[in-house]
């Protein structure tokens, strides 16, 4: 890896929730995707990345849900394990999946204590603020660390009734500033603001000792997350503003698997030293 692009100035490091403390400190902004199996997670390993989410987009770009809510802890579960399979130096964070800690404390921290133990994850990550403080002190007192997640939070689309901006309106503006220090005072380790105004996300991160990851949040964060699916240009109908696509591989997938077509149909494929 190119050191200037290595987290605080040194070599290759496992990135840990210190270093990315570190980062924020240092002003070394923090790099963030999901990946949802081992393949894909070893590659974006590799290239570098600071933290692979196993997000719970999974329902959407894996398993063709609408939205995030189907996904099951068991599926988070196997995403899970396949990536931390695949990962040598990113800090992986695993979603805990709508229904698996709303309930009460116990719960979240029994849900929790699965994605570590049955996918060997280094961290989870719930959706909420004050509503859930509860639980995750609960999960951060078993040792296990904690990423926040505020502004459009997709496990409460049906409350929201739309994937539109949030936090525009002074209340809620007033709410999510609050809710980021009750995370941090929680003790989360690090907090993903979500489509919000970027003036806001700027102060909230100025605010707040913890890395604040944005999407869809601008520049003054302290780094940023896409879903790999998007930004690799593999999903082609999600297409809002903050999304920066940096391949087109629904094209290049398409046109690699016609490709293959044609050999097969016109007896190309494969050839003599294709064969045994
Ligand atoms: O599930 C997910 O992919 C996420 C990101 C959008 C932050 O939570």
């Amino acid at each position: 890896m190119d050191k200037e692009l290595s987290p605080v100035g040194s070599q290759v490091k496992k990135i840990t929730t210190h270093v990315l403390k570190a980062m924020k400190h240092a002003g070394e902004k923090i790099s963030m995707l999901t990946a949802y199996d081992y393949s894909m997670a070893q590659i974006i390993d590799q290239a570098g990345i600071d933290i692979i989410l196993v997000g719970d987009s999974a329902s959407n770009v894996m398993a063709g849900h609408e939205t995030t809510l189907p996904i099951t802890l068991d599926q988070m579960i196997y995403h899970a394990a396949s990536v931390i399979r695949g990962v040598k130096n990113s800090l992986v964070v695993v979603d805990l999946p709508f229904g698996s800690y709303q309930g009460n404390s116990k719960e979240a921290l029994t849900s929790a204590i699965r994605i570590m133990k049955e996918a060997g994850a280094h961290s989870v990550k719930l959706e909420g603020g004050k509503e859930i403080k509860e639980s995750i002190e609960r999960i951060i007192s078993a040792g296990i660390p904690v990423m926040g997640h505020l502004g459009l939070t997709p496990q409460s689309i049906y409350k929201f009734g739309t994937y539109a901006v949030r936090a525009k309106e002074e209340e809620e503006e007033n709410k999510l500033k609050e809710d980021a220090k009750i995370l941090e005072e929680a003790g989360c380790f690090a907090i993903v603001l979500e489509k919000i105004p970027a003036k806001l996300a700027k102060e909230v991160a100025a605010s707040v000792e913890i890395p604040v990851i944005g999407i869809g949040a601008g520049n003054g964060v302290d780094g940023q997350v896409l879903v790999l699916h998007d930004m690799l240009g593999i999903t082609q109908e999600f297409s809002p503003r903050f999304l920066r696509r940096y391949n087109n591989l629904h094209e290049q997938i398409t046109q690699s698997v016609q490709a293959y077509i044609k050999d097969i149909k016109s007896k190309d494929f494969p050839n003599e030293n294709e064969q045994y």
